[in-house]
């Protein structure tokens, strides 16, 4: 299993870049990771998983 995939595949954002937002800038929403991240702002295909690492980081996600 590969270490650090690209999660939005529109942007080629890795998962690291995402986690690390969440964490650094404290981001609790998905539209915040979008903002922060542009990560599924395209085809959105890509929301479900940045949710799963919402919950992963946060424990649970506010919507
Ligand atoms: S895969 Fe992220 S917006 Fe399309």
């Amino acid at each position: 299993m590969e270490k650090d995939p690209i999660i939005c595949t529109c942007l080629e954002i890795k998962q690291s870049t995402i986690e690390s937002a969440i964490k650094e800038k404290n981001l609790q929403t998905i539209e915040e990771v979008q903002n922060e991240t542009e990560a599924g702002t395209v085809c959105g295909g890509c929301v479900d998983d940045i949710y799963k690492i919402l919950e992963k980081i946060n424990g649970s996600v506010k919507l």
